[in-house]
């Protein structure tokens, strides 16, 4: 039952605003990106076996949680249930975690990736990225396995701490652009 808590815990948190206000630094560890997905089997597999990511939480679910609010129907959406699944998969080797969400009441944001530039178009979440040691060898396996490589590898804007960058953008099976970078010390 602890586990079929956390996605209604991590949705709640979207719908709620927070209070926290402190003059101090907060600390936060980067933990894990969540996705919204059409097909959870389709994604699941994708980052399973293209991204190599494994199982943390096996798909939880499904179960029955309130619809989200939408300001369309003016009566009796409390009552109406929703199902979720979920899953979280994480990276073996770097502990990197994507968190993978059915709904079915989601919509399709028509995110699909044509081009980084259109991708940065809509508002909101644009991409994640994931640091690699060699993004060349990332990128020719990736095709090798049929992945869409949105833009191929190109040089990165001088970071402070970093001589140089290159990155490249893939998409996953629905459209979500992930960002590959390698930064050379
Ligand atoms: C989801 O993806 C799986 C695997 O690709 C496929 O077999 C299944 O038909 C898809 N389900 C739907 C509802 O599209
Ligand atoms: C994902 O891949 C690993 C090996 O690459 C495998 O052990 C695991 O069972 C696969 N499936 C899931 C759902 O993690
Ligand atoms: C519903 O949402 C739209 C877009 O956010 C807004 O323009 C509209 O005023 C809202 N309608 C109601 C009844 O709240």
């Amino acid at each position: 039952m602890k586990l079929f808590q956390e996605p209604i815990l991590l949705l709640a948190a979207l719908l709620s605003p927070t209070a926290t206000a402190s003059s101090s630094a907060l600390v936060l560890h980067f933990n894990h990106v969540g996705i919204s997905v059409a097909n959870l089997t389709l994604q699941r597999d994708w980052y399973n076996q293209t991204l190599g990511f494994s199982s943390l939480i096996e798909v939880v679910g499904p179960m029955e949680m309130p619809a989200a609010p939408t300001n369309s129907s003016t009566s009796g959406s409390v009552s109406e249930l929703s199902t979720i699944q979920a899953v979280q998969l994480q990276n073996p080797t770097t502990g990197a975690i994507v968190e993978l969400i059915w709904l079915s009441s989601s919509i399709s944001a028509s995110r699909i990736s044509i081009s980084s530039a259109a991708a940065a178009a809509v508002q909101g979440l644009f991409h994640f990225a994931y640091r690699v040691p060699d993004l060349n060898r990332a990128i020719r396996k990736l095709k090798e396995d049929g992945v869409h490589v949105v833009q191929p590898i190109a040089q990165g804007a001088p970071y402070t701490n970093h001589d140089q960058s290159t990155f490249a953008y893939i998409s996953d099976p629905e459209g979500n652009l992930i960002e590959l970078i390698q930064m050379e010390y």
